[in-house]
Parts: structure tokens; C-alpha cells; sequence
């Protein structure tokens, strides 16, 4: 069946965008614990970047598991499938002239190896919300660890599923000791040199 598709080359692409745009696209992905700030960190990071007229949109875990991936489950396997139909959208997206920023646990480094995989390596931005699971678990936001301890969510990331630490993220950020400006600073660096070296 396969073998019967032939991909369709467009008259516009990415690099015409970009160029109307003025600025590159490409994907800016926050990987961490639950409650660790990846999506606090991730929508602070869209409005200055909104602000200063870049064109961006947000991915979130929560809001994607609400809608496309309403059907999947924290299994390993749902989980992997959950990245990579995020990751299929997030390239449609950086194709379309957007940087777009993912906020997802994606506790497993070969899903997250299959994302840079499929937005290509210089298209892809990993950051690792480094939040300890005490420190999480202290926040407790939406009252999940408390969940998990009492045995009422099986395959919780941390407490009883695990999560794989990057090896090279392109940034660590260690929140415990950051205010959420100066964590938000650290990426708005990063994302900013990225701008003016393409
Ligand atoms: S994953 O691992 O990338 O597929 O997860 P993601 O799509 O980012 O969804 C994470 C949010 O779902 C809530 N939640 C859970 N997280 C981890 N493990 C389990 N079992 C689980 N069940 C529900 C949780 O609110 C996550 O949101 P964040 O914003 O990360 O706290």
C-alpha cells in the first residue's frame, strides 16, 4: 500500500515562510515531570515571543490528550504513540512558518529520539525541566502524586513508571532554586541566539 504514496512537493515551503516571516521555525520541546513547569515555563516563553512579533503556538499534554490523543493511555506503548503523532503535528507546524513549542512528559528517550527524527535535528529544541520528584510532589498542582501514592493512577511518572533523564539536551533547567522569570530567561537566551544565527 505504501509504496503507493508519493509525497507531493509543495511550491511553498518552509524556507519561503520563514523568509516572509523573517524568522526560522522549529520546535521547542520541554521534557520533564509532571508539575515540573514545563508548561508554565513553555507559555511564558510564547508570550514574549508573541510579543516581540515572532509568529509561534503552543502544544500541551493535557490539552492534546483532551482532543487528537483523547484515545490514548500512559502506557509505554500509547505514550510513544502519543509523541509521535505530536511530533507529526509539531512538523506540520514548523513547516508552516511557526516556532512551536511542545510541553510533554515524554519520559522515554527513544520517543524523544523519534521526534528529533521526524522534525529533523536542526528543527529540534530539547529542554529538560529539571524539577525533582520531591519538589513535584511538594506542589502537587493537580493533586496527581497523591493519586499515585494511594494507588489510584497506575504508570505515574516517577512514582510508578519511569523517567529517562536526557543525555544532551540543548538546556537543563534545574527549577528548584529559579523563579519562573529566570527560568524563563535561560530558555529566551537560548531560543534567541537560535534566531539570530539562522
Ligand atoms: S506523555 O508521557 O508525554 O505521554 O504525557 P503527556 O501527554 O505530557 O501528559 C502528561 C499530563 O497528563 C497528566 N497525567 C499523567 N502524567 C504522567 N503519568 C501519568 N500516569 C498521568 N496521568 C495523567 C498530568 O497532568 C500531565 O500533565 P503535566 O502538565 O505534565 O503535569
Amino acid at each position: 500500500m505504501k509504496e503507493n504514496i508519493i509525497k507531493h512537493e509543495y511550491l511553498v515551503d518552509k524556507t519561503s515562510r520563514n523568509k516572509l516571516n523573517k524568522h526560522p521555525s522549529f520546535l521547542i520541546w520541554f521534557t520533564g515531570l509532571s508539575g515540573s513547569g514545563k508548561s508554565t515555563i513553555a507559555n511564558a516563553l510564547e508570550k514574549r515571543l508573541h510579543e516581540e512579533g515572532l509568529k509561534t503556538y503552543s502544544l500541551d499534554g493535557d490539552n492534546i490528550r483532551k482532543g487528537i490523543n483523547s484515545d490514548l493511555t500512559f502506557s509505554p506503548e500509547d505514550r510513544a504513540e502519543n509523541i509521535r503523532r505530536i511530533a507529526e503535528i509539531g512538523k506540520l507546524m514548523v513547516d508552516a512558518g511557526l516556532i512551536t513549542l511542545g510541553a510533554f512528559v515524554s519520559p522515554y528517550k527513544k520517543d524523544r529520539k523519534l521526534i528529533e527524527n521526524i522534525v529533523g535535528k536542526n528543527n529540534f529544541v530539547e529542554i529538560f525541566v529539571d524539577t525533582s520528584i520531591e519538589e513535584c510532589e511538594k506542589r502537587d498542582v493537580k493533586g496527581l502524586y497523591k493519586k499515585a501514592r494511594n494507588g489510584e493512577i497506575k504508570d505515574f511518572t516517577g512514582i510508578n513508571a519511569p523517567y529517562e533523564i536526557p543525555d544532551h539536551a540543548a538546556l537543563t533547567i534545574v527549577t528548584d532554586h529559579l523563579t519562573i522569570d529566570e527560568a524563563v530567561e535561560q530558555v529566551y537566551s537560548l531560543i534567541k541566539q537560535k534566531i539570530n544565527h539562522e
